[in-house]
């Protein structure tokens, strides 16, 4: 007979071991291993695709082109890489109450005109509730089903008998399997139902969308290895007071990867935004210290943000640093560069930073507006509302390339900005612009001086 065993898992991370400790080794939280108790299965199963086990040359594999169903707004197929692909595995998180099962329905609404099948499976809200939401959306297609269930073997055999061509699970954590003992959303529940869906998925060449929880770090709920499982990882992102929200594909097996869509939520579901960076900019304050403009690349598209900071004088030893939207560590370095490089004494304040619109950007190349915006706040001169700032500053002060610096000028032109500070080695790059003057900096020094 099969005997049961029991090991511990990290609630947290998804770190197992067999005996139970405090502290998790994986990430260092207390208190979140939790016993899972496993019973031995019969026989072990792969997931995934299907294996064949003669191996084939390369160049001897055909080709399949790749079916693809567009969700009838532009801004998510581009998030998709070009729309929905059959039988993918698409999984959506985001914050409670931001939008996903808004955005799902509208893609089924879309889906259910051009004739496909579709099993809306809710473990969250009772039919009646879908439909509420369904009538406020205006969506009445004959070729919605709804199914309220949890439990996955039945989810299974109500797909066996419906043949839909696209699904949608909402949401994960409160799927479960008969075969794992422990409670709906946790890890090894997590993990075997989306095995499973993936199995339905990948074998019977279905599209499913899965919706994910995410935990106050950010991270979605329950395990990382579901990131490892599906095919598109999505996130919601922006501020839930704010009516827009930003999808980001934050990985894609069908195309690139931190391409953004950008939709606006209003009385009648999520509309998309079609130009982001006048929207980003839209209530930005002209003529006020301690703000600066620049351009992120999100993907493939250029977006122009706003870097806003304040720096104010403290009596304690210990000055604040807080840094929104972007990362701390990195804000920590460009404060140290300015102390030491550009003279400014900012150990004696406290700094915040800011990038508005909810937005998060990670990328080197606004470090220079980040600069220049502390500087702004602590000199309390702004910066000429129709500049843009671009570079990435390293540990001497030097202003660093970025990349795409073309397609950043491009877009600050667009938008009507008149100048634009890049570093050197990017200004032949950039002339190539016209309708906008190109100023050079080599170092922090320097872009401290022609941007105040
Ligand atoms: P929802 O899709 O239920 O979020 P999630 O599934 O991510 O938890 O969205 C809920 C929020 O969106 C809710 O606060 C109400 C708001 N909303 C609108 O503003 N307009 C709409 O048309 C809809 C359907 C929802
Ligand atoms: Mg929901």
């Amino acid at each position: 007979m099969a005997k049961s065993k029991s090991k511990y898992v990290c609630q947290n991370c998804g770190y197992e071991t067999v005996k139970w400790l405090g502290k998790c080794p994986g990430c260092g939280s207390f208190n979140t291993l939790e016993e899972e108790v496993v019973s031995a299965p019969s026989k072990v199963r792969g997931i995934g695709i299907q294996s064949s086990s003669k191996p084939q040359r390369l160049k001897e594999i055909m080709p399949v082109n790749e079916g693809r169903a567009t969700t009838g707004m532009g801004e998510l197929d581009r998030v998709l890489g070009g729309g929905l692909v059959e039988g993918s595995l698409t999984l959506i998180g985001g914050d409670p109450g931001i939008g996903k099962s808004t955005l799902l329905l509208q893609i089924c609404s879309e889906l259910g005109k051009q004739g496909k099948n579709i099993l809306y499976v809710s473990g969250e809200e009772s039919p009646q509730q879908v439909k509420l939401r369904a009538d406020r959306l205006n969506i009445s297609s004959e070729n919605i089903k709804l199914l309220s269930e949890t439990n996955i073997g039945v989810i299974d055999n109500c797909i066996l008998n419906e043949e839909p061509d696209f699904i949608i699970i909402d949401s994960i954590q409160t799927m479960y399997t008969e075969e794992a003992a422990s409670a709906p959303g946790s890890v090894t529940q997590v993990r075997e139902t989306t095995a499973k869906l993936m199995n339905i998925s990948k074998g019977r060449g279905i599209s499913v969308m899965i919706v994910g929880h995410v935990t106050k770090d950010g991270s979605i709920a329950g395990p990382r290895v579901l990131e490892h499982m599906v095919d598109t990882v999505l996130y919601f992102e922006g501020d839930k007071t704010a009516s827009y929200r930003i999808l980001r594909a934050v990985k894609n097996r069908f195309g690139g990867t931190n391409e953004i869509g950008v939709f606006e939520m209003g009385n009648d579901g999520l509309k998309e935004i079609l130009n982001p960076s006048a929207y980003m900019l839209s209530d930005r304050p002209l003529d006020v210290p301690g703000t600066a403009i620049t351009c992120s690349m999100e993907g493939t598209r250029p977006l122009l943000i706003e870097v806003q900071s304040l720096v104010s004088y403290t009596t304690f030893n210990m000055p604040r640093r807080m840094a929104t939207g972007t990362d701390f560590n990195r804000v920590v370095i460009i404060i140290a560069v300015l102390e030491k490089r550009a003279g400014l004494q900012l150990s004696s304040y406290d700094s915040y930073i800011n990038i508005t619109g909810g937005i998060k950007v990670a990328e080197p190349a606004i470090d220079a507006a980040v600069a220049v915006a502390i500087a702004s706040s602590y000199r309390n001169v702004p910066v000429n509302s129709d500049t843009l700032i671009l570079g990435e500053i390293g540990l001497t002060g030097e202003l660093r390339a970025v990349s795409m610096a073309e397609k950043r000028v491009q877009e600050a032109q667009k938008m009507g900005f008149k100048t634009c500070i890049v570093p050197k080695a990017n200004y032949k790059e950039a002339s190539r612009v016209e309708g906008i003057k190109i100023v050079c900096a080599g170092n922090v020094d320097e872009l401290l001086e022609i941007a105040l």
